[in-house]
């Protein structure tokens, strides 16, 4: 039953099957990233308005949500699709030392980049503005820090990302009074199954 459940929403989001598609052939190491996201972003120009409509029902979303898209089993890339109500931010936070890309699909986001000091201070260095088929992408821990942020007041954005493991739970940073920096231990909560 599950199975042909799970191909029925395929065959329903057919272009949101091919990003995952694309991310598997590129095999379970780490892959060209900006050759991943020159393929990716062809799909997502191409077909930006199929896929919002591919996903509609989450652009109705009131808070934020991570879904995964296909199974992830337990090796190799996982795939996420995040749904960003309006104005929404995530704090600074990193990436559990994976590898990883993160596309926008529908709407704008912006993308600050931290950068972590000699004596463990955090820095922002540079920020990236992303619509739909843009990307940004870390290779390791030292470049995978920032905050994001949907650009929109009034729309949900919705965004793909591809990390190069099962990423359960990364560490967010909020600054202190006293100019340190407090670390929070966060589970990345994934909501269900897409495609
Ligand atoms: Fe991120």
């Amino acid at each position: 039953m599950l199975p042909f459940l799970f191909d029925a929403m395929a065959y329903k989001r057919p272009h949101l099957k091919k990003l995952g598609e694309i991310v598997r052939a590129h095999g379970s190491g780490r892959p060209d990233l900006a050759l991943l996201a020159r393929e990716l972003g062809a799909v997502v120009h191409r077909h930006s308005l199929a896929l919002a409509d591919e996903l509609d029902a989450l652009r109705r979303a009131e808070r934020f949500e991570r879904w995964r898209l296909g199974a992830h089993r337990g090796e190799g890339a996982e795939v996420l699709i995040m749904v960003w109500p309006p104005n929404h931010a995530t704090p600074v936070h990193d990436h559990a030392g994976l590898w990883g890309l993160e596309m926008a699909l529908y709407g704008a986001l912006s993308v600050e980049n931290w950068q972590r000091g000699p004596d463990g201070s955090l820095r922002a260095g540079g920020r990236q503005w992303l619509g739909p088929g843009d990307a940004c992408w870390f290779e390791d821990a030292a470049s995978g820090l920032h905050r994001c942020r949907n650009l929109s007041r009034q729309a949900c954005a919705l965004s793909l990302h591809v990390y190069g493991g099962r990423l359960e739970h990364y560490l967010a940073y909020a600054p202190t009074p006293q100019a340190a920096w407090r670390t929070r231990r966060q589970r990345a909560r994934v909501i269900g199954q897409l495609a």
